[in-house]
């Protein structure tokens, strides 16, 4: 079958190569990864997904049901701030719970059923992230419980979670861990678990897994504590693609801009929000002496929705494919229909080169979401 344009296009075997690095990981370590939803909630992969690990962690009610209905398991839900509509539902379908500050706290404990596990989201105050956005350390920042706040643990308190990683390696999480023992550790001998949050990019090629694995092992035999990481990023790294095709090609100024049949505003919300350039599968996003750049331009109206200046060997013209590399985390989780843009369709490359599409959109989808 041909692959559909705009498609989001996820390679089986590519996953599965995942799966497989991140459940040695928590088996040699002796520790339990779950799948963070918030980047990677495709679950027409979740057959795959559940081979190899047991659970997932929930950042709203949404996601919890997903992780209840697709994974077959109550999730470790960590929610920025819990509704009161809605904190029964969620409680009810979860293992474990973590509050983002001792008023959330307070506010909800009576409603914790006596076998739900119940933990705390901290600020280790430490992180290697040089993106504003995605930092969440700051000393000042709304998520998670500074050291100076937290003189005692509520009694119902099991377990210690931060999140203060994105896309780093094993250095990263050991410099963070010696500022949480720093200024957490002392709370530790009362703990049954520590939830290390994401940003382990364990697959990502060069990433020392087994560094990874030695500081596991020694932090969970130092405090006797179950460690839990819940990473997003890692499941579905370097997974698949974005497939676009172009619908026109204009010269304005003397600007040449290949309009595609997908919108970065809308589809890679990323690439202007961080911003970062992916990489195409049939063009260089660095300058190459000799080939024809070209600003690639959504087919939003949104002025600056827009990357300027790929290379391609030949001239673009109507019709050509743009395959945006990477594109499977982080990507569509976020997608919209501002503009009403027709929303790329979802599709898998399974391991024997045949395409499957899962999933295309139409105008109901686009009308459902508004009233
Ligand atoms: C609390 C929490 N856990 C886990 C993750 C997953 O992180 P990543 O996808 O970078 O591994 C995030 C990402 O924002 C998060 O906020």
């Amino acid at each position: 079958m041909k692959i559909p344009s705009p498609c989001f296009v996820l390679e089986e075997s590519k996953l599965i190569q995942n799966l497989k690095l991140i459940d040695s990981v928590q088996k040699k370590a002796g520790i339990e990864i779950i799948l963070a939803f918030k980047g990677f909630s495709m679950w027409s992969a979740f057959p795959w997904v559940k081979q190899y690990v047991k659970g997932a962690t929930a950042s709203s009610l949404n996601e919890v049901i997903l992780c209840n209905e697709e994974m077959g398991v109550k999730s470790h839900t960590y929610c920025v701030a819990y509704g009161a509509d809605e904190f029964k539902e969620i409680v009810a379908n979860s293992s474990h719970i973590t509050f983002n500050s001792l008023s959330q706290y307070h506010q909800f404990i009576d409603q914790v059923p006596s076998e739900v596990s119940v933990g705390l989201r901290v600020n280790p105050e430490w992180s290697d992230v040089e993106t504003d956005l995605y930092n969440p350390s700051s000393p000042v920042s709304r998520l998670g419980i500074s050291s100076k706040h937290l003189e005692n643990l509520p009694d119902r308190v099991e377990g210690l979670h931060f999140h203060v990683l994105c896309e780093s390696d094993s250095h990263a999480l050991e410099n963070v861990l010696k500022s949480f023992e720093e200024k957490f550790g002392h709370f530790l001998p009362k703990m049954k678990w520590v939830n290390m949050g994401g940003g382990h990019l364990m697959t990502r090629q060069g990433y020392d897994t087994d560094h990874l694995i030695q500081l596991l092992t020694n932090f969970r035999k130092k405090h006797g504590v179950h460690v839990i990481l819940e990473p997003g990023s890692a499941f579905a790294w370097q997974t698949g693609d974005l497939h676009t095709s172009i619908l026109d090609v204009v010269d304005n100024g003397g600007k040449k801009t290949a309009i595609f049949d997908g919108s970065f505003t809308c589809h890679m919300p990323d690439c202007l929000e961080m911003p970062y350039r992916p990489k195409l599968e049939n063009g260089s996003e660095k300058k190459v002496e000799g080939w024809h750049p070209y600003r690639l331009g959504g087919v939003s109206c949104l002025a600056g929705d827009f990357l300027d200046d790929y290379w391609f060997e030949e001239p673009l013209k109507v019709g050509d494919a743009i395959v945006f590399k990477d594109m499977i985390h982080y990507t569509m989780v976020k997608t919209s229909t501002f503009n009403g843009v027709k929303h790329p369709s979802i599709g898998i490359l399974k391991e024997n080169g045949e395409f499957q599409l899962i999933k295309t959109f139409g105008y109901q989808d686009f009308k459902s979401r508004l009233s």
